[in-house]
């Protein structure tokens, strides 16, 4: 993790500090001065760079300027991408079987990089912006508690009674710089995995998403006539190559989302349930994580035995769960790292996806390590698989059920009515 720090030198006295996860947007500049006034604290932002637009440095001047004792910068990207999300996309997971969860596999990162700064500032507590309905909250104040339980945790928009306009007012009041750009109808996260919106028109849920609710994604029907081919190579269940160009962890997922999204592939239109127990529609573009996801299993298919494959099944689901109810820093994510981990060791080998107007679709794989035997599944000439075998097998196979059948026959069945 790359990090710059800027304080103003401003002597502050022995005034305890809080650790703020600073976006930069209206809600976390209002809350830099409203937890000093309101909790008697110096402030330490944090801005936190996971692949989302926006200047962190500006983030930290802005900081400063509303009355951040110091303020961070911090590039978090590669180990975004080397820790957190191609351990996931090991597990294939995706929650509810659609969403690659790019905002709940962020969430412990940030919690952990709040963490270490709060240790390094002596802060006795971290505070972050997110309201009491969703799952954010949760994340960070479960990973917050896994890493450091000795924090106190904040969280100002759970307390404050403002509404949008009253944060404005307070903003005015107290010579905050207000985001210039037009507040957006939906709430928006994005990093490197994906973007999420949700908010404003999308909670009909009975509607197609509208076109201004997508960023990364050309509309299916606006994309390419003709297709775009990609060969995604892979080290033991890591993308390690587009085309045969080797490339890092976030430049490769960079490009990739480029590529997808501008074939339309990634657009997901979810009605989910968020752990705090509501139903929510939620829509997120996720280019390379769908065309990752799919190419992954693909080569998993190709790779792993049969009760491998089913079994790893049923861990990924737990493990999907696990990342969005905000148990990452848990044992149980943990032993199941290892268990994915130890699955992956062969899946090495090339998958070439087609990106088509909306569909990323896997049209070829190959591995050193296939179990794919031509020799055995063909039929035409060539073919080596011992046909002799197949009564014998089904025999010992059918057993158990015909054993059944006949102990378990009733009187009606034998016909005989036992009267
Ligand atoms: N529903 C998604 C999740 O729980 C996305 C949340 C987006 N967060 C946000 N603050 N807009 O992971």
């Amino acid at each position: 993790m790359h990090c710059t720090n800027s304080k103003d030198g401003r002597e502050t006295g022995n005034r305890k500090k809080i650790v703020l996860a600073y976006s930069g947007g209206l809600d976390t500049s209002v809350a830099i001065k409203w937890l000093e006034d309101r909790y008697d604290v110096d402030v330490v932002a944090v801005s936190i760079d996971l692949g989302q637009p926006g200047d962190m440095e500006a983030n930290v001047e802005r900081a400063r300027s509303i009355g951040a004792v110091s303020a961070y910068a911090v590039d978090a990207k590669k180990e975004f991408a080397e820790d957190y999300i191609w351990p996931a996309l090991k597990a294939n997971a995706l929650y509810q079987g659609v969403y690659p969860l790019s905002t709940a596999i962020a969430r412990p990162l940030i919690a952990k990089i709040l963490v270490d700064v709060a240790r390094k500032e002596g802060a006795q507590s971290i505070a972050h912006g997110c309201t009491a309905k969703g799952n954010d909250q949760v994340r960070f104040d479960v990973s917050i508690g896994a890493l450091a339980p000795e924090l106190g945790i904040v969280a100002p928009m759970r307390e404050w009674v403002m509404t949008r306009e009253e944060e404005i007012d307070y903003a005015k009041e107290n010579g905050i710089p207000i985001p210039v750009k037009k507040a957006s109808p939906y709430s928006v996260d994005e990093n490197l995995w994906g973007r999420s919106c949700e908010c404003g028109v999308l909670e009909d849920a009975s509607q197609e998403p509208p076109e201004d609710s997508r960023s990364w994604t050309v509309s299916p029907q606006h994309a390419p006539d003709m297709p775009a081919y990609v060969e995604i190579g892979f080290e033991k269940g890591v993308p390690v190559s587009l085309d045969g160009e080797r490339l890092d962890a976030v430049e490769l997922i960079v490009r990739l989302n480029e590529l997808a999204g501008s074939h339309g592939v990634g657009r997901i239109d979810h009605v989910e349930d968020r752990l705090v127990g509501i139903k929510s529609r939620e829509t997120y573009e996720c280019p390379a994580a769908i065309t990752l996801t799919k190419a992954h299993q693909s080569l998993e298919g190709m790779v792993l035995t049969r009760d491998v494959l089913s079994y790893k099944k049923g861990a990924e689901q737990r493990y999907a769960e696990l990342a969005y109810d905000g148990y990452w820093f848990s044992p149980l994510r943990e032993a199941l790292d290892a268990f994915m981990e130890k699955t992956q060791e062969f899946v090495t080998g090339t998958v070439r996806v087609k990106l088509f107007k909306g569909m990323a679709e896997v049209v070829g794989r190959s591995s050193p390590h296939s179990l794919y035997n031509e020799g055995l599944a063909t039929y035409a000439k060539g073919d080596e698989f011992d046909h002799t075998s197949a009564k014998g097998f089904i025999y010992v196979w059918g057993l158990p059920l015909r054993t059944a059948a006949s102990a378990y026959r009733t009187d009606e069945a034998s016909g005989d009515r036992g009267e």
